[in-house]
């Protein structure tokens, strides 16, 4: 069955509302809903007074009326109370501001305070509501770091010089790895060190680093705290936190280790015609993260949200379009925010299930009609691909620095190569360098500019074994903590790659219009290889990089000299799809039609309001705005 609902804020309304939201449920096909998310101050409304009396309620009638219960541990945001009694709760910004109260998200995730209340309350309710049969799953706090993407509080200092100490051991194993000789920066002791708090010029590359990495990971440590207390007070059901996509601070290789199911949220822009890959990308991260394990879309929007500039509809068609993109790429549930708009706060105008119009609107309509098309269907989940992209946190971060010879956005990197594949209709797995690479034909790796030996020993044994990888420029350039290897750039892959670069120079952010090059171009030496002079991809890239095509092994490196957007990825993706004899399950598809395998077949979603017509094998078909298609084939066409 796949589960089908939203957030529920039964908090926010008088129980006789409660009865007729229970109808319209059913009415729309709902059969879970996330409980409690914000609920912590209505469940506690001073430090020893506690009401479940409400929650009780809620949960027999959501439960006597067979809709399941994502039920939330509520710790997301915190009570005035708390922050009137531990006024240092709050985090702090680099520039020494606190966060206050009347937002949300105000915790510092460090605060001995903030976990002891946290856990308090998870123990509390994981006590009362372990055994109840509404409940299906574990909703743990929301969005970790979503609006505090770091903490600088002193709070923060104590637990990071902590986390140090556990890294290095002692402070000069720390002084050399940091390189803290560098502009005096020595450090005496671990009490020295402070988050990087706003300093007169840039800080230290691998105190950043560091400072990413323990981020990440005393966030996680919280959610382990709290899954740790529900499985403690007895709860049996599948625990999970809410993603957010390619979120950069929290290392979600690393987190997807510790729920048992991925959980993303997600808000394309209905305004961009393109934000549909871009949704794509999450969806395969997502399945990624876990796979073999169907995800869950915990959150979309059933229409315009709120929170940007211009806050554009959806198409008609255009949220069940969105919403089957992530079915085919591995989704088991299909969840909005939230399930009826609010009348007060800051989400008022955001979209939901249930409009404040009612009923009479296109999107319940909608919400309803796409309910109604699930009872039929069950989970799919997509066929292994033969095609896989490298993302990796730490390199994200260490790319993020500063003081580089031109700012990379790793994300767009990234996208530049998922959004050719995509649009050449290629089926693409995300992985890291150092997972098992066995089953893939193509890896893609760009910008990999922290490359762990690990991860250098699989891409190597992977073109070894007969695969085909493509790299770009500022590949292969420093190590964990961001400091250069002995011996020059790319020591680790120069035999793969046939050549090395000696020197880099940064080129515009977005390129310059007479050629896909942009950022960062390599001053390269070809060693063993032969440098390809494929006259597409030369014109393409303005004659200012070359594409280094080296056999290595039983495979093939192709190693671009320079980052490239998409047209430049496209026209490089052709040579190595050729080399991988990787290709299209059907030829000549128009571009906003994407194309996503099943096992027997493809489904083909038109992410665009126009129809258009489709040339499949044996047939000319018509797809309308939005429509969706299921295609079997033969398995000589797949
Ligand atoms: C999410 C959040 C929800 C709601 C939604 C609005 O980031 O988890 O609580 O704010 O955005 O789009």
């Amino acid at each position: 069955m796949i589960g089908y609902g939203g957030d529920y804020y039964p908090e926010q309304w008088s129980e006789e509302v409660w009865a007729e939201d229970v109808r319209l449920m059913l009415e729309a096909g709902v059969n879970l809903v996330s409980l409690g998310v914000f609920a912590w101050s209505r469940i506690q409304s001073d430090e020893g007074e506690w009401d479940f009396a409400w929650l009780d309620r809620i949960l027999d009638l959501l439960g006597e009326a067979g809709i399941g219960v994502n039920l939330a541990t509520a710790t997301a945001s915190i009570p005035q109370w708390a922050v009137r009694r531990y006024p240092d709760i709050v985090p702090v910004t680099a520039d020494g501001v606190p966060l206050g109260p009347g937002s949300r998200q105000h915790y510092s995730p460090t605060s001995p305070d903030y976990r002891r209340l946290a856990a308090r309350l998870v123990e509390r309710i994981g006590t009362r509501y372990a055994a109840h049969p509404a409940v299906r799953m574990w909703h743990v706090n929301n969005e970790y770091a979503c609006h505090v993407h770091a903490d600088y509080s002193d709070h923060a200092a104590v637990a990071f010089r902590a986390w140090l100490e556990r890294r290095y051991g002692d402070v000069d194993t720390l002084n050399r790895t940091w390189g803290t000789t560098f502009w005096s920066q020595r450090y005496g002791s671990f009490d020295e060190i402070q988050p990087p708090r706003r300093a007169p010029y840039s800080l230290n590359p691998g105190g950043l680093l560091d400072f990413r990495r323990f981020t990440s990971d005393s966030i996680l440590e919280l959610y382990m705290m709290e899954r740790d207390i529900l499985r403690a007070a007895g709860a049996t059901q599948p625990i999970t936190t809410n993603f957010m996509g390619a979120f950069e601070p929290l290392d979600y290789w690393r987190w997807a280790q510790e729920v048992d199911v991925i959980a993303d949220d997600s808000y394309p822009d209905p305004a961009d015609p393109a934000s549909f890959r871009a949704a794509a990308f999450t969806r395969d991260l997502m399945r990624s993260l876990k796979p073999g394990t169907p995800w869950i879309l915990m959150e979309q929007a059933a229409n315009a949200v709120n929170w940007r500039q211009a806050n554009a509809f959806k198409a008609p068609g255009q949220m069940a379009a969105l919403s089957d993109q992530a079915l085919a790429r591995g989704a088991g549930s299909i969840m909005f925010f939230q399930w009826r708009q609010s009348v007060r706060g800051s989400e008022k105008f955001h979209s939901a299930m249930l409009p404040h119009a009612g009923t009479a609107t296109r999107t319940w309509s909608e919400v309803v009609e796409y309910g109604s098309s699930l009872r039929e269907r069950d989970v799919d989940l997509p066929p292994a691909a033969r095609v896989a992209i490298v993302v990796d946190w730490e390199n994200w971060w260490a790319l993020d620095q500063p003081d580089h010879p031109a700012t990379i956005d790793y994300l767009a990197e990234i996208q530049a190569w998922y959004s050719a594949l995509h649009a050449g209709h290629v089926f693409a797995d995300i992985v890291r360098a150092d997972h098992d690479l066995a089953g893939y034909d193509l890896v893609i790796a760009p910008a990999l500019y922290l490359l762990t030996e690990a991860g250098a020993a699989s891409l190597r044994s992977f073109v070894a074994r007969g695969g085909t990888l493509v790299t770009t420029a500022f590949t292969d350039v420093v190590d964990e903590q961001d400091a250069f290897r002995p011996g020059g750039f790319a020591v680790q892959l120069r035999e793969v790659f046939g050549g090395y670069p000696v020197d880099f120079e940064g080129l515009p952010a977005d390129g310059d219009a007479a050629s896909a090059t942009r950022g960062i171009r390599e001053e390269f030496v070809v060693t063993t290889g032969s440098e390809v002079t494929d006259p597409a991809v030369t014109s393409v890239l303005g004659g200012r990089a070359v594409l280094v095509r080296n056999p290595y092994g039983d495979g093939l490196s192709l190693h671009v000299t320079t980052l490239t957007d998409q047209a430049g990825a496209a026209c490089v993706l052709d040579v190595a799809l050729a080399s991988a004899g990787v290709s299209a399950p059907i030829d000549g598809l128009p571009n906003a039609v994407e194309a996503v395998p099943t096992t027997d077949g493809v489904v083909l979603i038109n992410q665009q309001p126009d129809a258009v017509t489709v040339q499949l094998p044996g047939r000319t078909t018509t797809l309308g705005g939005f429509a969706v298609e299921r295609v079997s084939l033969g398995a000589a066409d797949r």
